[in-house]
């Protein structure tokens, strides 16, 4: 049985991550494709448990490095659970935010020791490094102003609590790594319309992991 291909999307707050990982799963199985969406941090019963603890905010005054070991064991949890027999059986897996993630708010933004993560990063992600990662990249304040729109009256969560600078560093740090890593990564606008950025998305997917097709993309809201 062939493994099947891991495809990650990542990014800011409000980048269009959910939606265009929806319609690239949708997508790929029109071409007859198995495939799963998951995201992060969650995507099995013991890491949405771990979600609920880290993004209420509840472990913040632990520091830094208490968050860190929090989002390495949901994503063991998520690995172990979800991912790893999902590829085996040769399905393809679409996760929404994944170890960039962690280098980038964690480590980059959050001050949080590089070794620590990058020796997790070893032990929890190993083998299951993406074959293929989008960074959607947007202004943070457009960003914010969307994710803002589509919370409504609730609360923001941890993370989108922060400054509008934390989320501007957040936005530079993904550049870097798209840059730094270009062989598994691709840096999309994803400030244009949702057809065009998509099409951005499937040529990638058909270029790099060589599946065939011509995707259709209703025009609509670019979120
Ligand atoms: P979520 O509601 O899934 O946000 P989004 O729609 O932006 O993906 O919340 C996930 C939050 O957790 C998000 O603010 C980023 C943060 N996060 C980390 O800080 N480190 C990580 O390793 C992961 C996976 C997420």
């Amino acid at each position: 049985m062939t493994r099947g291909r891991f495809i990650t999307f990542e990014g800011g707050e409000g980048s269009g991550k959910s939606t265009h990982a929806g319609l690239l799963a949708q997508q790929l199985k029109q071409q007859g494709i198995d495939v799963i969406q998951t995201r992060e941090p969650g995507g099995s019963p013991g890491a949405e448990i771990m979600r609920h603890i880290i993004l209420s905010g509840a472990a913040k005054h632990l520091g830094g490095d208490a968050e860190l070991l929090l989002f390495a064991a949901a994503r063991d949890d998520h690995i172990r659970n979800t991912i790893a027999p999902a590829l085996a059986a040769g399905t393809w897996v679409i996760c929404d935010r994944f170890m960039d993630s962690t280098r980038v708010y964690q480590g980059i933004v959050g001050k949080t020791n590089p070794r620590l993560i990058r020796a997790l990063e070893r032990i929890v992600v190993g083998d299951y490094v993406p074959d293929l990662t989008f960074i959607m990249d947007l202004p943070a304040d457009t960003g914010l102003a969307r994710a803002q729109r589509r919370r409504g009256n609730s609360q923001a969560d941890r993370f989108e609590a922060e400054s509008l600078q934390f989320h501007e560093m957040l936005r530079e740090a993904f550049r870097t790594l798209a840059r730094q890593d270009a062989d598994r990564c691709v840096l999309i606008d994803a400030g244009n319309p949702k057809p065009a950025v998509f099409d951005q998305i499937w040529t990638a997917v058909r270029s790099r992991l060589g599946v065939g097709g011509t995707a259709r993309v209703a025009e609509g809201a670019a979120t």
